[in-house]
């Protein structure tokens, strides 16, 4: 038998007690053993609920009980999650994660701490909720050199974006809605300024790349900036708006690694994935191009993935599961300014001044588009060469286009 403790019984923690006991007899076969739900921690009381013999208040009791094997960390933040993971595998405890701030702050020094003691740390949870992807990077897809990692990783802006193409939505209408339907934080900061899209970012890159690089070194643009103007102009060419987190193996070890808004072809099948869906696009030497797709985040979605990762050490407690990556160095992450696309842009000014400064372009055009106002796709160049050109017009949007 194998005892599980849940840290934090918020909506991961409680959807992971559900399944656990909702499909216990079918993780009991799997497994070859039971896994039982032992302690659930919490400050807050939950009379009614039917783990009310499970909770406890103090984390200790966890840490000393060596009945304990695996703790399931769904506190979230990184400053009571990062104490209580680094006490548990110090205890020699498993620890399983949907926590994406905490993997990708801290992640490489976690690693090394369940290595010493001869546990596990797993995180499938912390990106794309649901969607298999961690594993099949460093299992499935072992034995590649990847060079790339592109992913529509933050449901909330997904959303957002899908309800300004879909209905004509401005960023706060669609936001509003987000908000009321329970998808969006009522401080929704971390999801639309794109911090969120960063962690994960920073978790694929360094399962990808075998090397740290953190959320601080990483260029990170949100959906704010965003108008239905654009929407319009990029929809008249046959383009979607996308958040997109991506990290492209650099020379010499680098990774550029960015969050920013693209256009994205319609045909790609990035531009297709709507509403709080997620999906992960890889490039490896040998597999081509592949993709993953499903629910980015919500209770069971969520729960799937911990409750897998849970069994998974249930199996064999002991095993060194080889997941970890490297501490990197300052110099790791480059900026994408070195990285050439075409680019949109949405100025003030006349087509002729347009074509003056960027040279050929393909002209875009909008039902209602005031005088003076111009917008275009640019040939591929470097952003500070088209900021360059740029320098006489008065630019409103400018983001890069996916190719
Ligand atoms: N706020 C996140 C999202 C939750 O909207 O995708 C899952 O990490």
């Amino acid at each position: 038998m194998v005892n599980v403790a849940i840290l934090g019984f918020g909506t991961v923690g409680s959807g992971v007690a559900e399944l656990l006991t909702q499909n216990g007899s079918l993780i009991e076969r799997r497994v070859d053993g039971l896994v039982r739900l032992k302690y659930i921690l919490d400050v807050r009381d939950f009379p009614d609920s039917p783990y009310r013999d499970c909770f406890v208040k103090e984390f200790s009791v966890i840490e000393r009980d060596p009945e304990v094997d695996i703790v399931v960390e769904t506190i979230g933040g990184a400053t009571v999650a990062l104490e209580y993971t680094s006490r548990a595998l110090r205890a020699g405890k498993s620890v399983v994660s949907s926590n994406k701030e905490l993997v990708a702050t801290h992640g490489c020094q976690l690693l090394k701490l369940a290595r010493e003691h001869g546990c596990s740390y797993l995180f499938e949870a912390s990106v794309g909720g649901g969607i298999p992807i961690l594993r099949p990077l460093t299992s499935c897809l072992a034995a590649n050199e990847l060079s790339q990692v592109t992913g529509i990783l933050n449901g909330t802006t997904n959303y957002i974006l899908t309800r300004m193409i879909r209905a004509g939505l401005t960023f706060e209408q669609a936001l509003k809605e987000a908000q009321d339907k329970g998808y969006a934080e009522k401080d929704p900061t971390a999801d639309v300024d794109g911090h969120d899209a960063c962690r994960k970012i920073c978790i694929l890159a360094a399962l990808a790349f075998g090397r740290q690089g953190y959320p601080g070194q990483v260029p990170t643009q949100g959906i704010r900036g965003v108008t239905l103007e654009d929407v319009a102009y990029a929809d008249s060419a046959g383009y979607k708006i996308k958040l997109l987190g991506r990290a492209l193996r650099q020379p010499e070890g680098k990774v550029c690694a960015f969050v920013a808004p693209h256009l994205v072809p319609g045909e790609d099948p990035l531009a297709g994935v709507e509403d709080v869906f997620n999906a992960i696009a890889v490039t490896g030497n040998a597999i081509g191009d592949v993709m993953f797709y499903g629910r980015g985040a919500g209770k069971m979605p969520t729960a799937s993935a911990v409750v897998a990762d849970v069994m998974d050490i249930a199996r064999d407690l002991k095993r060194d599961r080889r997941n970890d990556w490297e501490e990197g160095d300052p110099g790791l992450v480059v900026s994408d300014d070195g990285l050439s696309s075409p680019w949109y842009v949405r100025a003030s000014g006349s087509m002729e001044q347009a074509r003056q400064a960027v040279g050929e372009l393909h002209p875009l055009a909008r039902s209602g588009a005031p005088g003076g106002e111009v917008a275009f796709l640019t040939p591929v160049m470097t952003r500070p060469a088209l900021l360059d050109r740029l320098k006489g017009m008065q630019v409103r949007s400018l983001f890069r286009v996916l190719a």
